[in-house]
């Protein structure tokens, strides 16, 4: 089978990073999570008090940001880095979260995780998930999949990882804040969220992982 690009997007916690994370690893592929570049950016505004909404002071801040995926030993999986410091577990918390929808609409910042991404997609082989993936990092990927889920659902599975790390958190807090994220990522001005023209819909709502997988294998066979 050839190497090919396989593109996952849509709305908040929908399981686009579980499926993404199956293909990679049943395809030898690498997985790339371009979120976390956004969420490494937003904690590193946070962190530092970069106004956002200041031009010359996010492009003076983005000077000062190295982003890489480390490869973690166990699981193989890559983990975000910034500056140097693994930051895979940071980037999860609701402070970020509240904030990098507003950070990830500001145009600079998007330019500087676009083109990085586009440079991982040189050798092919990869899983990218996102918002606008398979319409502007890799407008000509062999398959591009469009994920949605029903909200309470969503919101559920959000919940459920989120509560494991932080007990305090709340359903309702979790809901307001995917309905917040999807309202601002489908209506901002610079490559808003929506759906390839040429992409496949994948709504898990009532799947299992394993036949959400055995699905998209078909896909991938078909595109290869
Ligand atoms: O995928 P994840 O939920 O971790 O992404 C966090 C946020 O980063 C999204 O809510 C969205 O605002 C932004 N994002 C984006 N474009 C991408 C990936 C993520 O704007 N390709």
């Amino acid at each position: 089978m050839r190497k090919i690009i396989i593109t996952i997007d849509g709305y908040s916690s929908c399981g686009k990073s579980t499926l993404a994370k199956q293909l990679a690893k049943k395809l030898n592929y690498t997985y790339i999570d371009s979120g976390a570049m956004y969420r490494a950016v937003t904690l590193y505004f946070i962190q530092n008090r970069v106004d956002w909404l200041a031009p010359e002071k996010v492009h003076e801040a983005l000077g000062n940001i190295h982003l890489e995926f480390v490869q973690n030993s166990l699981t193989g999986l890559g983990e975000m880095n910034l500056n140097g410091e693994n930051v895979e577990h940071t980037i999860r918390e609701m402070i970020v979260a509240e904030k990098v929808s507003e950070v990830a609409a500001v145009r600079e910042v998007r330019e500087f995780a676009v083109a990085q991404q586009k440079k991982m997609g040189t050798r092919k082989g990869i899983v990218m998930d996102g918002r606008d993936i398979g319409t502007v990092v890799f407008p000509h990927a062999e398959l591009k999949i469009f994920m949605t889920a029903e909200i309470a659902i969503r919101v559920q599975r959000r919940f459920k990882e989120l509560y494991e790390k932080n007990k305090n958190i709340t359903l309702d807090e979790v809901k307001q804040n995917l309905e917040l994220r999807d309202y601002i990522d489908a209506n901002r001005e610079i490559s808003p969220l929506r759906k390839a023209e040429d992409a496949i819909i994948l709504d898990n709502s009532h799947l299992t992982h394993d036949d959400q997988l055995q699905l998209v294998m078909q896909w991938v066979e078909d595109a290869t």
